[in-house]
């Protein structure tokens, strides 16, 4: 959902998840206009969490766009109708594009032909352009001169008010490359599963949120449900 915060002048639109709890751990929401990167393991929530948000943009009467390169659109609908977000009717209604993509083969031009594809979404008016994931594409490279400067442009396309949402496998990029990465991205989410006292937890970090500087640092557990979704959940470490 993208919504009007109240404050004349100074009015901002933020992305909601469609969750109130959690985007009151987000500082109320993404600002609109953001570049996010959700960095997690495998397993962690990196997919749970962007389809959250995107059905929250949706139903706030947004037009998204979901480059996909693990489901086939038939697979996306199910998975999430699975975690009671339904987007069936957005996608008959064209207010939601899904474009399963492959990525991994096109070897350091893969970012390349994401990006010109992103660059259409966005002379086409989209308010939220979702990758999950860009893992293929920057997995296994040694260059990490295209995997930056895809970042830096899309940067650019967000400066029009348009989010961009990138989810990344915490280990797809070596050692201290990711660092220039984060930099350059407004808002940084990272997901863990952890240990909290004997069981295992997943854990969503706000690493940053580039004008929300009360949440950054804010540590919240998280459970995925069947038929629910994504329900915060109270743990010993939490904060925010
Ligand atoms: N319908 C569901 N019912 C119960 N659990 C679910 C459901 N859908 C997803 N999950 C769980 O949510 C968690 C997060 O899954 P998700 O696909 O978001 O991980 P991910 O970080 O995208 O992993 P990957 O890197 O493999 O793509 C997993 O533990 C998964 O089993
Ligand atoms: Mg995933």
């Amino acid at each position: 959902m993208i919504a009007q915060k109240a404050g004349g002048d100074s009015q901002k639109r933020t992305i909601s998840s469609g969750n109130a709890e959690l985007d009151s751990r987000l500082g109320g929401g993404i600002p609109a206009g953001s570049l996010v990167l959700i960095e997690g393991s495998s397993g962690a929530g990196k997919s749970v969490l962007s389809q959250q948000i995107l059905k929250g943009s949706l139903a706030g009467g947004n037009s998204a766009t979901l480059f996909t390169t693990e489901n086939t659109v038939k697979s996306l609908v199910s998975q999430m109708a699975s975690i009671d977000l339904d987007i069936f009717d957005f996608l008959l209604l064209g207010k939601l594009r899904a474009y399963p993509i492959e990525l991994s083969h096109l070897g350091d031009g893969a970012t390349t032909t994401l990006l010109q594809a992103m660059k259409h979404e966005h002379t086409r008016g989209r308010d939220l352009l979702i990758v999950d994931s860009l893992t293929p594409a920057i997995a296994h490279t040694n260059n990490m001169l295209p995997v930056l400067s895809f970042f830096e442009s899309s940067k650019r396309l967000c400066a029009t008010g348009m989010t961009i949402i990138i989810t990344i496998h915490a280990n797809a990029v070596e050692g201290e490359f990711i660092n220039p990465l984060r930099s350059i991205c407004d808002a940084h989410l990272a997901l863990h599963t952890e240990h909290d006292g004997q069981r295992l937890v997943k854990t969503l970090e706000v690493a940053k949120i580039r004008g929300a500087a009360s949440v950054t640092g804010a540590i919240v557990g998280f459970d995925v449900e069947p038929g629910w979704g994504m329900r915060v959940i109270p743990i010993s470490k939490a904060r925010g």
